[in-house]
């Protein structure tokens, strides 16, 4: 099936939609697919700018031949070489052996040991420039995001950015391309999940690639998932600038493990005590249920995290444990913290929430309680504590 749409005169999307992939990276679910988008560009030399995921190949290659009408492609940008993005190279040179692979210095070792492509292969550096025709597209890097050799791809005078990863989100594009076409609102926890998920560790990048692509002049961004953007350009870029200062709002994450209930009473308590205070958005998960992938958006949005967990085998609940590495090896900074924990005998969960919140470096609000099996007055009353201290620290911060 040809689903190549036009974006302007000779620039076409040639992407394609994944409903049936479960967990992107093996990991992070995808309750609403994902889109894997590539580009081309048919001027006197043809372009494409990343492909996609292996999976789709038959749809890629109609889209791209439908485009192309016989013409052969004698430039494929890599941007980013993670495999959602070149899964089709090998196909494609199969189709178009002569074409040129243009990378940066970092892209061609790992083309090299994914792929086993080696030749044809021209080397860019930040600023360098490529003629097409009646078009030059210039080059400039964008390390870890999301990866070391990230670069984007800026065609100026159209004024469009072929961004990679930057600007991405989950989701399919179901039906519209662009982002006035799509339903925002339903994609609104893909776009934010996408940046916490996948491009959230590299704050630091984010800031130096945003603060470079403030010097370009471009009213398109072209991700490789997600919607086009050409009507709410500021508004990704917005998000992005609060979302790598992670700035957050006014609101608390508590996120309990528990095996016979008596933890998840205390979440609820705190929850109870926090509404009490005034606090609205509380989002209270169960790391056994939910996901870290939704807990983890939930805390790039909020300031406040509670996090509780019963003691298992000595040590902290396994599913906590895995939110807890998910979030040190994250580095999200800037956030308030309180912990809880709930024993039988000789617990475990406190030591290891309290080396947590070292490695962190978030600001402890309160004392951490740990109850014995089910709240006794006093837990009730730690349970407040916390919520109250947490209730008036963010609302001061
Ligand atoms: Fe969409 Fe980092 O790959």
């Amino acid at each position: 099936m040809n689903n190549a749409i036009k974006i302007k005169d000779n620039i076409y999307w040639i992407g394609v939609n994944d409903r049936r992939t479960h967990i992107f990276e093996n990991y992070w679910p995808l309750p609403k697919g994902v889109a894997y988008n590539s580009y081309v560009i048919a001027d006197e030399k043809v372009v494409v700018i990343d492909t996609v995921e292996r999976s789709r190949m038959d749809d890629y290659l109609n889209s791209l031949q439908a485009v192309l009408q016989g013409r052969k492609v004698d430039y494929l940008i890599i941007n980013h070489m993670e495999p959602d993005h070149t899964g089709a190279i090998k196909n494609l040179l199969c189709h178009y052996p002569d074409l040129t692979v243009v990378g940066n210095c970092k892209t061609f070792p790992m083309l090299q040991n994914y792929y086993g492509v080696d030749s044809n292969l021209l080397e860019v550096k930040e600023g360098d420039s490529l003629n097409i025709g009646k078009r030059t597209l210039n080059f400039y890097m964008v390390p870890m995001l999301h990866w070391p050799e990230t670069m984007v791809t800026y065609l100026p005078g159209e004024n469009i950015v072929f961004s990679g990863d930057v600007f991405g989100a989950f989701g399919t594009l179901d039906g519209g391309i662009f982002d006035d076409q799509v339903d925002l609102d339903y994609l609104e926890e893909e776009i934010s999940r996408y940046y916490s998920n996948i491009v959230g560790k590299y704050g630091m990048p984010a800031q130096t690639a945003l603060k470079k692509l403030n010097t370009l002049t471009f009213n398109t961004i072209c991700a490789t998932h997600g919607p086009i953007w050409r009507s709410h350009v500021c508004d990704i870029i917005a998000k992005y600038e609060k979302w790598s200062k992670y700035e957050t709002e006014e609101g608390v994450v508590i996120a309990f493990s528990s095996m016979y209930g008596h933890t998840e009473q205390m979440a609820d308590t705190i929850g109870r005590f926090l509404a009490e205070q005034g606090v609205k958005k509380i989002r209270i998960h169960d790391t056994s249920k939910t996901h870290p992938s939704y807990i983890i958006n939930d805390i790039f949005r909020y300031k406040g995290v509670i996090l509780g967990s019963c003691a298992y085998n000595g040590g902290i609940f396994p599913t906590m444990e895995t939110l807890l590495c998910e979030l040190e090896n994250m580095g999200i900074k800037n956030h308030l913290l309180a912990y809880f924990g709930n024993k039988t005998w000789g617990g475990g969960a406190i030591p290891r929430l309290k080396a947590f919140a070292e490695k962190m470096k978030w600001e402890v609000v309160a004392e951490p309680n740990e109850a014995l099996g089910a709240m006794k007055s006093s837990d009730i009353e730690q349970c407040k504590a916390i919520a109250q201290a947490m209730a008036e620290k963010i609302k001061k911060s």
